[in-house]
């Protein structure tokens, strides 16, 4: 495709309201390096203008691998036996949070399988610790919960909220979830916005079945949910899992599909995904953050547990010291020119009134 037809499609696909899924298919199949350089470049560019040059650290504790699911592509699935099952203590969930302060960093993602019987008093009470303790954003990770629940943790102090669609392609999403309906992931990402979280979604590439007009639908699915915060991650296969022989997500796809939900969602943050740091060969979470991503996860789950929380093998930084990965990301930054933002990094959607409206009520 001519450079100039590219740049059209690009500017078509930015200014719309609708995006058109057959502009957005276009840009995700190019193939020639010079227009996937434009993408790319166009997403960085929508990046500079709209979230600018710093890169925000959310620092991740992994407190429970437990899960009631049976997701077909992810090795916590309770059908992987081999397992062996994790839950933090109260006081090392605390001193991961503090290892997180004094890294300079404040927001804390709260992450766990989706635990059959998490008791969500226990977790209220966890969020209003850590509120107490510290001046830090609170981001929860624990699945698909009950409107009165997730009510419950917001009063307690949860600012954020995590929950990947992980695909838009509802029958798709129900064939690789057992028991589960799209409608109710819907249900709760509809709850979570009305309870005043900030919203974060997003979804796989190269799940088996999923085409390039599924994925389309995915970054159009984004744009009209005008999502805080949006993810993209290319699947990897687990061994313990029935997807266990399918391909890996390719890469470029993967970039491409970040280039354009910044591209299509203008402030969202979206972090250079840790699926992308821990493809087969380097480290290409630059690449991410040159192509639209302005947010780094580093892990702070305590060592001899976080190489059990295995969702896919070989993830990035499992042997890593708690303090190792901020230091390593201020590097990988630094190196592309930018700078390391250690602000709490709220929504760039809402106005600061909104905001404080939300922490209120
Ligand atoms: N490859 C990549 N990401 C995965 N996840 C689960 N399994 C895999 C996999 N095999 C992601 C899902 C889920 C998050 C916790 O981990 O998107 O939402
Ligand atoms: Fe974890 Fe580099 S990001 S060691």
């Amino acid at each position: 495709m001519s450079v100039l037809h590219t740049q059209a499609v690009l500017e078509r696909v930015f200014a719309a309201k609708r995006p058109q899924r057959g502009d957005v298919e276009t840009l995700l199949r190019l193939d020639d390096e010079r227009d996937t350089s434009l993408l790319f470049d166009f997403a960085d560019d929508v990046r500079r203008r709209f979230v600018g040059a710093g890169v925000l650290l959310r620092g991740i504790i992994e407190f429970s691998s437990f899960c009631r699911n049976a997701c077909a592509y992810c090795g916590l699935s309770r059908t992987n036996t081999q397992l062996r099952r994790y839950r933090l203590t109260d006081a090392e969930i605390l001193a991961a949070a503090e290892n997180i302060c004094e890294a300079g960093i404040r927001t804390i993602v709260l992450q766990s399988g989706e635990e059959d019987n998490l008791d969500a008093d226990w977790l209220s009470q966890m969020i209003a610790e850590v509120k107490a303790r510290f001046d830090v954003a609170i981001t929860l990770s624990v699945g698909e919960r009950r409107r009165d629940e997730y009510a419950l943790w917001r009063e307690a102090g949860a600012d954020r909220y995590l929950l990947k669609m992980e695909t838009s392609d509802a029958a798709l999403y129900e064939s690789l979830h057992p028991g589960m309906s799209f409608e109710n992931r819907m249900r709760c990402l509809r709850d979570l916005g009305e309870l005043g979280y900030q919203t974060g979604t997003g979804n796989l590439v190269g799940l088996k079945g999923q085409t390039v007009e599924s994925l389309a639908e995915d970054i159009l699915f984004f744009k009209e949910g005008d999502f805080d915060m949006l993810s993209v991650s290319p699947f990897i296969p687990h061994a313990q899992t029935p997807l266990a022989a399918e391909p890996t997500g390719d890469l470029e796809m993967t970039l491409k599909m970040t280039a354009l939900t910044r591209i299509v969602s203008g402030n969202a943050h979206i972090p250079a995904t840790t699926a992308i740091g821990s493809l087969a060969g380097r480290d290409e979470r630059p690449k991410a953050l040159r192509a639209g991503a302005n947010v780094l996860m580093p892990n702070f789950t305590p060592t001899p547990y976080r190489r059990q929380y295995e969702i896919y093998p070989n993830k990035r930084c499992v042997d890593e010291n708690a303090g190792a990965c901020p230091m390593c990301m201020a590097g990988m930054v630094a190196a592309l020119g930018r700078w390391v933002d250690y602000g709490r990094g709220d929504s760039l959607k809402r106005s600061d009134a909104d905001l404080v409206q939300a922490q209120r009520d």
